[in-house]
């Protein structure tokens, strides 16, 4: 486990990018941590740093927003998904078995059926206006 402090937006997504350069094929990486925490900015680090050209975006209303690049990435909000169908509807399995790496929010939602699923798993705590407590579990940074 690691844990790092960042003291803005743009520390954030440096940290994502540092920690796409330790990702495979089919890797999963679930976010806890509340609104407005940092979530979608570490997202964006991981996108740019897997070299994906699209657009991140908060996939609050679509729950699932797909990048393309060398190394695709599906990024997941988990915010009202709840049942094993959802997941499986949402087709979180499925980007999982072709190699995307996989990026979900609000993991605790589905913490249950998440639970025995091998994952880095990220929180992040806002412990002030720009800063955020980023801790990271299951991967070598
Ligand atoms: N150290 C920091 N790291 C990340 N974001 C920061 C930091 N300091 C300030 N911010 C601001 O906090 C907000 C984080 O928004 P972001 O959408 O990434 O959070 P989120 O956890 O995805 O939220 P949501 O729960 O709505 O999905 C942005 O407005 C960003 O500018
Ligand atoms: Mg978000």
């Amino acid at each position: 486990m690691a844990v790092f402090e960042t003291n803005s937006k743009a520390e954030t997504v440096a940290l994502g990018r540092r920690l796409a350069q330790t990702l495979h094929p089919g890797d999963l990486i679930l976010f806890t941590g509340g609104l407005g925490a940092g979530k979608t900015a570490f997202c964006e680090g991981i996108a740019a740093g897997l070299g994906c050209t699209d657009d991140v975006q908060s996939p609050t209303f679509a729950i699932v927003n797909y990048y393309r690049g060398p190394q695709p990435m599906a990024h997941f909000d988990l915010y009202r998904i709840s049942t094993l169908a959802d997941l499986e509807t949402a087709g979180f399995f499925d980007y999982l078995d072709e190699g995307a790496v996989v990026a979900a929010e609000w993991s605790e939602n589905a913490a249950s059926l998440l639970a025995e699923q091998r994952a880095i798993r990220i929180d992040i705590v806002s412990t002030g206006d720009t800063s955020r407590r980023i801790t990271i579990e299951g991967a070598q940074l």
